[in-house]
């Protein structure tokens, strides 16, 4: 069961210190583990059927990585800038954000795909509400797939978030696509050329 694994998979859960976000995050992973069970080990989630585990590390490590930069970007913003971001709410939007991937990724033929206009975003969104998350760690999961105006964030944490989600992720030019090109293409967008002496 994948909320059972929550524990030792991130251990910054510890760190949530409101228990109604700890047991929420742990009732969003429950639900989403009944909706598809053939996701048995959190370790084994890729980010994205295309994105190989062990290539790109596992859904997992990306939200480990989300969890630590968390840890630094709330105080760094409470330091230099004086404004206050719930580290509470940033490690519980990491925690279940892209959790509703576990319903998108289905197997077909004995791979595993995603389906077609399934938005992970909005369906975790969604499940947040119905598990007792607030409104504000709603909104944060539910843009935070930058996509563009159709995602436009309305709070700061909501748009630390957002950029927080690619950072995450080692998919750079140097491999193939990068995260901005799948991004662009995602939403169909096409770049002008760039100046030829752009170094
Ligand atoms: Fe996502
Ligand atoms: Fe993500």
């Amino acid at each position: 069961m994948l909320h059972e694994q929550l524990a030792r998979a991130f251990p910054d859960l510890a760190r949530i210190e409101d228990k109604r976000l700890r047991d929420a995050v742990a009732d969003q992973w429950r639900y989403v583990g009944e909706c598809n069970p053939i996701h048995t080990d959190l370790e084994r989630i890729p980010a994205h059927p295309s994105l190989p585990v062990e290539r790109y590390g596992s859904l997992a490590a990306h939200i480990r990585a989300q969890l630590a930069l968390s840890r630094t970007l709330v105080p760094t913003y409470a330091k230099e800038w004086n404004i206050q971001l719930s580290l509470d709410h940033f490690l519980a939007c990491a925690l279940v954000h892209d959790s509703a991937k576990v319903i998108e990724f289905v197997e077909q033929d004995g791979a595993l795909v995603a389906t077609p206009g399934f938005d992970h975003a909005y369906e975790g969104a969604k499940i947040a509400l119905q598990v007792g998350f607030p409104r504000e760690v709603a909104h944060m999961i539910s843009v935070h797939t930058y996509l563009g105006a159709k995602r436009l964030p309305r709070t700061a944490a909501a748009q630390l978030f957002q950029f927080l989600d690619p950072i995450c992720l080692p998919v750079f030019p140097e491999l193939g696509k990068s995260a901005v090109e799948r991004h662009l293409e995602a939403n169909k967008w096409v770049a002008p050329p760039a100046p030829e002496d752009l170094p």
